[in-house]
């Protein structure tokens, strides 16, 4: 049992954006960089600072060029910004970031109501963001929402989740990010998806992106360490959701990703009592109490 686990796991961090645009109330500039500097301090090295998205859509991410423009830059740390369109990748540039995300859903419904487009328009607006992003030097990501499940439409046929993510890697992104927007997934299912993905696309270019809506998100992810997926999305404390996809509730939890990885002896470069603390400054930051368990349970296990 669990022999074909892999000695080492990356960790990209999505709390700053995934975690953020979702809050109601308005976090300061001044706030967010204080909690992607704790992150940074923690040992994550991939972190997605902020979104370049319509500020009428998501006003929570208005200030991305602040945020990027007041981050310390450290050696080793990759900076990323959610981007749909030209605009977004035109916004990134400026703001300096290293790395852009591109996001499309498997469903139509969810793809229209995120970025009120369809499908098939938004793969053609991606001319304009994946090949250009490259050419500027920049990496690109790609993500697939809502591949288990879509809080319209229900079940999602994982092939076109498959086809979407074969024309995301075509075009330049080097890693595709498979979501689980609304934390519906369970392992069996899990096991099928990647079943299909791992026989058309190499493992180190897949990650998983599970929110952890019903507590299933970790399961999924031991299912995708026998798979030999080595990437995993998470924000820390568990912050997240997604303001298009309603009953989306956060992301894995950061700290109960790295500690369960850390306990079956997987390297992650992370300090699980520094993300710990990073996670004290998240709940600070959004002044309300985070479901991560680790978050609330702390670290240790013995009284001190
Ligand atoms: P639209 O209204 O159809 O846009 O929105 P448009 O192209 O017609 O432009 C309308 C106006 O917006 C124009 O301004 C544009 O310049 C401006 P105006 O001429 O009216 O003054 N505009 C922009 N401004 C700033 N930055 C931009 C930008 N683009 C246009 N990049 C659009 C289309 C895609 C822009 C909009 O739907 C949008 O911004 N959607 C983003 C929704 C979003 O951020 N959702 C959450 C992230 S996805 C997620 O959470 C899932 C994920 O975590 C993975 C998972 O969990 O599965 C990634
Ligand atoms: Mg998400």
């Amino acid at each position: 049992m669990l022999t074909n686990l892999p000695s080492r796991v990356s960790v990209y961090e999505v709390s700053p954006r995934d975690g953020l645009q979702n809050e109601s109330a308005q976090v300061a500039t001044h706030a967010k960089v204080r909690l992607i500097e704790a992150l940074a301090d923690a040992g994550l090295r991939r972190i997605e600072a902020t979104s370049f998205v319509s500020p009428r859509w998501v006003p929570q991410m208005a200030d991305g060029t602040e945020v990027c423009r007041m981050l310390e830059r450290r050696e080793g740390v990759t900076y990323s910004a959610l981007v749909p369109n030209a605009r977004g990748l035109e916004r990134a540039i400026e703001a300096g970031v290293q790395e852009v995300a591109v996001f499309i859903s498997a469903s139509e419904t969810h793809n229209r109501k995120n970025v009120n487009k369809t499908v098939a328009q938004t793969l053609a607006a991606f001319e304009k963001v994946i090949g250009p992003g490259v050419a500027a030097g920049l990496r690109v990501r790609g993500y697939v929402s809502t591949l288990w499940g879509c809080p319209y439409e229900g079940d999602v046929d994982p092939a076109r989740g498959l086809a979407i993510a074969q024309q995301l890697l075509d075009a330049g992104c080097y890693q595709v990010s498979l979501g689980d927007t609304i934390g519906v997934g369970t392992p069996v299912q899990t096991g099928r998806i990647l079943d299909l993905f791992l026989a058309n696309i190499a493992s180190e270019k897949i990650a998983l992106h599970l929110h952890d809506t019903r507590g299933t998100a970790l399961a999924n992810v031991l299912v995708g360490l026998e798979a030999g997926i080595t990437t995993y999305d998470a924000a820390v404390a568990g912050l997240g959701g997604c303001p298009y996809a309603p009953g989306a509730a956060g992301n894995l939890a950061t700290e109960d990703l790295v500690y369960t990885l850390h306990g079956m002896g997987i390297e992650t470069g992370i300090d699980l009592e520094k993300l710990w603390q990073a996670g004290q400054v998240a709940e600070a930051v959004v002044g309300r109490e985070l479901p991560g368990k680790v978050h609330q349970a702390g670290v240790r296990s013995l009284a001190s």
